[in-house]
This record gives structure tokens, C-alpha cells and sequence, in this order.
């Protein structure tokens, strides 16, 4: 059975609820899920899990949250190379530019994105499927 870290920010609870459903797709799959806030999760954490999903809405202007998630995030992706990982949060005003960087970014870094998941605000009934799909996904990677 596959361990799954689901890593997430959320200020008003849209990329937490986006979480949950990976969580709960994840386990679905037969996967063991542990759903973490970011300020949870770091290095030390890496070696007990199998796969990752991180999770954190567009903030700034198309970035990162740059307190809590940023700063796990940078901290942890130079030792996610060849990893799986799937990525997911929640935005409003734009069109999900700060995924397609932050998919472009994690790449970079050598990680395995098997898929992303973008949700306008609180998720819907479509994004909320997306979202228990990409838990199975991660599940199964
Ligand atoms: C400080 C701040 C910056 C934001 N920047 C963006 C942005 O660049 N693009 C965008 O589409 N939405 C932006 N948003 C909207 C959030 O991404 C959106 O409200 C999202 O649903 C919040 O998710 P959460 O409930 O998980 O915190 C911003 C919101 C805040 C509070």
C-alpha cells in the first residue's frame, strides 16, 4: 500500500476542502493518505511517504503563499527529484497562471507532476471530482 503526504496552504479554506477530496480519492485507491498544512510538513518528513500532493492557491500576484507554503516548498523540492508528486489549489480573478509556473517550476526541479488540479474558488462539483481523481492517481503512482 502507498503512503501519500497531501501538503497544503489555504487562507479561506478552498485548497483545504481541495485537500480532503485528494484525501479522500487517495484512500479510495487503497492508499494510506496523512493531510498536512504546510507548516506540518518538511524535510525530515520526505522519507515516510511514497508519493505527494501539494496544494496551495494563487497568492500574490500568480505565486506561491509567501509565508508558510513558499518557504516548506522551496525547502523540500530540491529532495523531490524522480519523486510523483500532483499539484492543486484554488485561485479567483485570473486564469491559473501560478499553476502553470508552479508546474513548469516543479519540472524544473526534476519532479514527477503526474497532474494538476485548478478550482475558481470553492470547488465544484466538476473540480471536486477532478480533485478525488488526482487522489487516485497519486494513489496508484
Ligand atoms: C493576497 C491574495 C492574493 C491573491 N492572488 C491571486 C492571484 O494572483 N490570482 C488569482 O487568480 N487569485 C488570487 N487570489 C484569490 C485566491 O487565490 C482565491 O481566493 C482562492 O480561492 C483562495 O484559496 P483558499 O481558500 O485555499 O485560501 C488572491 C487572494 C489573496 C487573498
Amino acid at each position: 500500500m502507498s503512503k501519500v503526504a497531501i501538503v497544503y496552504w489555504s487562507g479561506t479554506g478552498n485548497t483545504e476542502a481541495m485537500a480532503n477530496l485528494v484525501a479522500e480519492g487517495a484512500k479510495a485507491a487503497g492508499a494510506e493518505a496523512d493531510v498536512l498544512t504546510a507548516s506540518e510538513f518538511d524535510k525530515s518528513k520526505i522519507a515516510s511517504y511514497d508519493n505527494f500532493a501539494f496544494g496551495c492557491p494563487a497568492m500574490g500576484a500568480e505565486e506561491l503563499e509567501e509565508m508558510e507554503f513558499a518557504p516548506m516548498y522551496d525547502d523540500v523540492e530540491p529532495e523531490l527529484g524522480g519523486r510523483n508528486v500532483v499539484l492543486f489549489g484554488s485561485y479567483d480573478w485570473a486564469e491559473g497562471e501560478w499553476m502553470e509556473l508552479w508546474e513548469e517550476r516543479a519540472k524544473g526541479a526534476g519532479l514527477e507532476v503526474l497532474d494538476t488540479v485548478i478550482a475558481k474558488d470553492y470547488p465544484d462539483d466538476d473540480a471536486k471530482e477532478a480533485c478525488k481523481k488526482l487522489g487516485e492517481r497519486i494513489a496508484a503512482a
